[in-house]
């Protein structure tokens, strides 16, 4: 909406990729579920809509994944929300749950951001994908 996911998800892979990663960088739109097994890890970055819920054009992704093993596929969730809605956050948390039933190994705690990050969320953002590499190492 504000296009603070799109910056966010882009701040990360370019943190990724200094640190030596290969990203593809998906709209959640477009993404398919069934194909995830074929990256070594996967890390969801979403906002939150209408009440605390997963936004419309992540739905479909959202909803395969309950079809799909994720054979232990690597993966971490953030996003930016907004603390004036009721439910911070919460489509982090679905998604969190979603990819562990969904046979994922969660390697980073989920990082929820109020709106714009300032300097400490970067961090927490940085720390996600650190954990991230190292458990690719
Ligand atoms: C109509 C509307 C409903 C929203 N509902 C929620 C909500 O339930 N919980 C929440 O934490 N944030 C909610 N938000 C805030 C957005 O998630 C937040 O602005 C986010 O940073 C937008 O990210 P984007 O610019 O990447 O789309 C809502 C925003 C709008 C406009």
């Amino acid at each position: 909406m504000t296009g603070r996911n799109k910056k966010l998800a882009k701040y990360l892979a370019d943190y990724l990729e200094k640190n030596g990663a290969e990203v593809t960088l998906q709209e959640m739109i477009d993404a398919d579920a069934f194909e995830l097994v074929n990256y070594d890890a996967l890390i969801v970055d979403t906002y939150t809509y209408h009440d605390g819920e997963v936004p419309d054009e992540a739905q479909d992704f959202f909803d395969d994944l309950k079809d799909v093993d994720l054979e232990g596929t690597k993966f971490a969730v953030l996003g930016s929300s907004s603390k004036d809605h009721l439910h911070f956050g919460r489509a982090v948390d679905y998604f969190t749950m979603e990819l562990n039933s969904s046979n994922g190994e969660q390697v980073a705690d989920s990082v929820k951001i109020d709106k714009d990050p300032d300097a400490d969320d970067l961090k927490r953002v940085d720390m996600l994908g650190d954990n991230v590499l190292k458990s690719l190492k």
